[in-house]
């Protein structure tokens, strides 16, 4: 017996089409796309009206598991996900013990089998606990499952480190996610230099913190012709150097934040530690940039940053709290009510975006809805409006600053591998 979706209209993000048609899924397979499909023997589950979309693909968030369990898990994390309508997530090393180890890169994807809720690619450490001193065994991380490297949560600082890290990540024709941050230039910045950052008293991060290093990795991509895919870009600056380097034809692709599409360091007047993350957000002039490059393609895909915190972390102050707040539950419909609902892309474009690309760029499975594929599909509620509650989230992190936004676009159903994952219908 199979489960029957009928109805629905269908988003095709490779085609860019939206069909109303039928979605069988048997076993842990979608076994037909068609027009009128019998019932027979099936569940039926009726979905006119609402869209039904592969599952989205999130290659930026933070799992925390090993070590982090007070902030996040690998179950709830995935739970997070699988409520978002994320099928798939790529979860950051930056875990106690960092994922430097094949045997945690196993561990991590393991553990999120067990629980059921959404693939884990893990992303692998570029350098021995990411402390910038001696880059890791990829191809042996690479083995256990590790789908790129990154040291996020901190910038590689040497030059000579990073290029070799590149030509080891070519050998694997897999990226290296790139967090662009030069320490000395951040400091002890805690938000934005800007006004904002002057008016409140407190020390800020500049720009070039973020685009010098972004700079360089684009000519050590270009020397290495190796894949930099450059994470949550923020500045102006930076927008502008990976639009000329991709007319350059370097190998590089970059992701762009929810929050840095849609906030700028205005938040932090009134949320104070609950708009803290890093890069932080900044100017309107950087905001408008990320925008168009998102629009024109130079920022390619959307990733969360999913990076949850305890309460009490970050109930803090400013200087003290973490970096960082939780986003797999909220994007899909932050961005749909912006982007689509605004008409500036259409559902199939912004899918794209969240799907198929995201599995391109990282050389993974899904992003598109066919025939013997892995029955990994969201639905969508195009018209309920509803408002960010983060008592609601299944992700052990609460801090957002988009708390109280009336939003549309919620994920109503999530089936991952086929099995029913998430269902608020
Ligand atoms: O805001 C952030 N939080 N930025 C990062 O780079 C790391 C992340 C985290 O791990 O909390």
């Amino acid at each position: 017996m199979g489960i029957l979706l009928q109805g629905g209209y269908v988003v095709d993000p490779v085609q860019g089409t939206v069909q109303i048609a039928d979605v069988l899924i048997e076993g842990n397979v979608i076994s037909r796309i068609g027009h009128a499909l019998s019932t027979t023997g099936h569940a039926v589950r009726d979905l006119r009206d609402l869209y039904v979309l592969p599952g989205l693909i999130d290659v930026h968030v933070h799992l925390r598991e090993p070590g982090f369990t007070n902030k996040e898990t690998i179950e709830t994390g995935t739970h997070a996900a699988a409520a978002g309508g994320f099928s798939r997530v790529c979860s950051m090393p930056n875990t106690s013990p960092v994922t430097d180890d094949p045997e945690i890169v196993r561990y991590i994807v393991t553990e999120a089998k067990r629980h059921g809720y959404a693939t884990v690619h893990p992303i692998a450490a570029v350098t021995k606990g990411s402390k910038g001193e001696q880059v890791t065994n990829f191809r042996a991380l690479h083995d256990a499952g590790a789908v790129a490297f990154s040291d996020d949560g901190r910038g590689v600082q040497s030059a000579a480190m990073m290029k070799e890290a590149l030509l080891q990540a070519k050998t694997l024709c897999v990226p290296i996610a790139v967090h662009a941050e030069d320490e000395l230039l951040s400091g002890h910045g805690v938000m934005h230099e800007g006004d904002v950052s002057r008016a409140l008293g407190v020390q800020g991060i500049p720009t070039e913190a973020e685009s010098v290093m972004i700079a360089r990795d684009l000519l050590l991509a270009k020397a290495t012709g190796a894949h930099v895919h450059i994470c949550h870009v923020s500045p102006e600056t930076a927008v502008h150097a990976i639009r000329e380097a991709k007319r350059q034809g370097i190998h590089v692709t970059a992701e762009v934040a929810p929050h840095h599409l849609l906030l700028t360091d205005q938040a932090v007047k009134t949320l104070g530690a609950h708009a803290k993350v890093n890069p932080p957000l900044r100017s309107e002039a950087d905001r408008t940039a990320c925008v168009q490059g998102f629009l024109d393609g130079t920022l390619d895909i959307i990733a969360t940053d999913h990076a949850p915190h305890t309460q009490e972390e970050k109930a803090q102050t400013i200087d003290k709290a973490s970096n960082g707040f939780v986003g797999l539950e909220i994007s899909f419909p932050l961005l749909y009510t912006t982007f689509v609902q605004s008409g500036l892309l259409t559902l199939a474009q912004l899918v794209m975006r969240m799907s198929s690309l995201p599995a391109q760029l990282f050389n993974l499975p899904g992003g598109r809805l066919q025939e013997g594929g892995q029955a990994d599909l969201t639905v969508i509620d195009p018209y309920t409006t509803r408002v960010v509650n983060p008592r609601l989230f299944h992700s052990k992190g609460r801090a957002t600053p988009f708390h109280g936004k009336s939003l549309v676009g919620w994920p109503l159903i999530t089936y991952h591998a086929g099995h029913l994952v998430h269902d608020i219908f």
